[in-house]
């Protein structure tokens, strides 16, 4: 995969004048931060008020998001876990699918919650959560508070969960919290043509993705997005008499598990301006458009099976062995490509790859603004939304000159 060379420069930029995100210090890393989060809230539709942490990636994004459920469900209930921990606390249930990704048992077990706590509901073919399976667990955890982990992205089909169904499900839920795993599956909302597959998408509470994954940036660059900003903040901000926190702006260490760390906007922020809405739903219909053709070829080719339904980027394809191999041929559940994979005999081909950019941006302009800082100023007219619409409409860097 390429990554996007406007992003690997300002990257470096960011990196070689050491910027780091805590805002008394250098307050342009907060601003770009609280920029790109107005672009991407627009970008995917998710609910104005909703808070962002930029992490290290997909497991970090899920949790953070986590604990921010964690938190809130736990206050329903008259439990600050932020200040009380877990021990003594009512039982958080936790609803996941058979599909759910590694790393939200990885976020369960970082929470104190650990594996157990998760119940995982069927899915159908594709690896989609059945609603109805859903519903008679949610009923068994009547009143409890509940964290359902839903995904729009199935990291071996690409499928997406149901969310609209979901999303009505969790709020009939006395004290429910809807968290979408979204890693590379979010930025499909990004395109017209795919949008219709993360209907109820802003009836979620909380969504983890990647910007290295679709967006193409370096790695060390995931986003965790909360609907209740103080319940982001009860779970991860935390303070001490050496640091000048800002009143007035964002101040980057409240949002995330890290304290200390890169300035990781920058590179989103120059990704986002160098594709703009257009590039980015270009990029993400492109890299669809390869993956359904892959799968018509491999389809003609003899011998050679696509299993899943190709709905976005990924092509799920089974090499069979020729009828009459001394070993024979094991019959298998057509439906369950878990088995097929444990077996050994299917890849999963991962179709995320950028058109090989032979006009690749080199020269990258930060835009110079009056007030306090060089790079993003303090009265920066990118911050009023309005004008944050039309720029990301607008954006696309012009090249300053050539890579080959
Ligand atoms: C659905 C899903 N969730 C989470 C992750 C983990 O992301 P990361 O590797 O950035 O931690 C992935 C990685 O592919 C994924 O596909």
């Amino acid at each position: 995969m390429k990554v996007d060379a406007t992003a690997v420069l300002v990257n470096y930029f960011a990196d070689a004048h050491h910027l780091v995100d805590v805002n008394a210090r250098q307050p342009a890393a907060a601003m770009v931060e609280e920029i790109v989060l107005q672009w991407l809230v627009e970008l995917f539709g998710l609910p104005r008020s909703t808070g962002m942490g930029f992490v290290t990636g997909g497991q970090m994004a899920n949790t953070t998001c986590i604990a921010a459920a964690r938190q809130a469900v736990l206050a329903r209930v008259g439990w600050d876990v932020a200040a009380k921990g877990l021990s003594s606390a009512p039982r958080v249930a936790v609803i996941v699918s058979d599909e759910t990704h590694v790393t939200v048992y990885g976020a369960l077990r970082l929470l104190g919650l650990g594996d157990s706590s998760a119940v995982a509901v069927g899915c159908d073919g594709e690896g989609r959560i059945l609603a109805d399976a859903l519903r008679d667990e949610l009923r068994n955890n009547a009143g409890a508070p509940t964290i359902v982990c839903a995904q729009v992205g199935n990291v071996n089909t690409g499928s997406f969960d149901p969310l609209a169904s979901i999303a009505q499900l969790v709020r009939e839920h006395e004290n429910g919290w809807l968290h979408v795993d979204g890693a590379f599956g979010l930025w499909a909302a990004a395109s017209p043509r795919y949008r219709q597959h993360l209907a109820g998408l802003d009836g979620a509470d909380s969504w983890a993705t990647d910007a290295h994954k679709w967006l193409n940036v370096p790695y060390d660059s995931g986003l965790a997005f909360v609907r209740d900003r103080a319940a982001h903040r009860a779970a991860m901000a935390r303070t001490a008499a050496y640091l000048q926190r800002s009143s007035t702006d964002r101040d980057n260490y409240e949002w995330t598990p890290e304290f200390s760390r890169r300035a990781r906007g920058f590179a989103v922020y120059a990704a986002l301006c160098s594709l703009g809405r257009a590039g980015i739903a270009e990029l993400v219909e492109r890299c669809c458009d390869h993956a359904r053709l892959f799968a018509e070829l491999l389809t003609a080719a003899p011998g050679v099976r696509v299993v899943n339904e190709v709905v976005l980027n990924q092509v799920l394809v089974r090499f069979e062995r020729p009828r009459g191999n001394p070993r024979g041929q094991r019959r298998l559940d057509p439906r369950s490509h878990r088995a097929r994979a444990a077996r050994g005999d299917l890849l999963a081909l991962w179709h995320r790859v950028a058109r090989p950019r032979t006009d690749a941006h080199l020269g990258v302009q930060l835009e110079h603004h009056d007030g306090g800082c060089p790079a993003l100023g303090r009265g920066d007219p990118l911050r009023a939304p309005a004008r944050m619409s039309s720029r990301l409409d607008r954006a696309r860097l012009q090249p300053t000159s050539r890579i080959s």
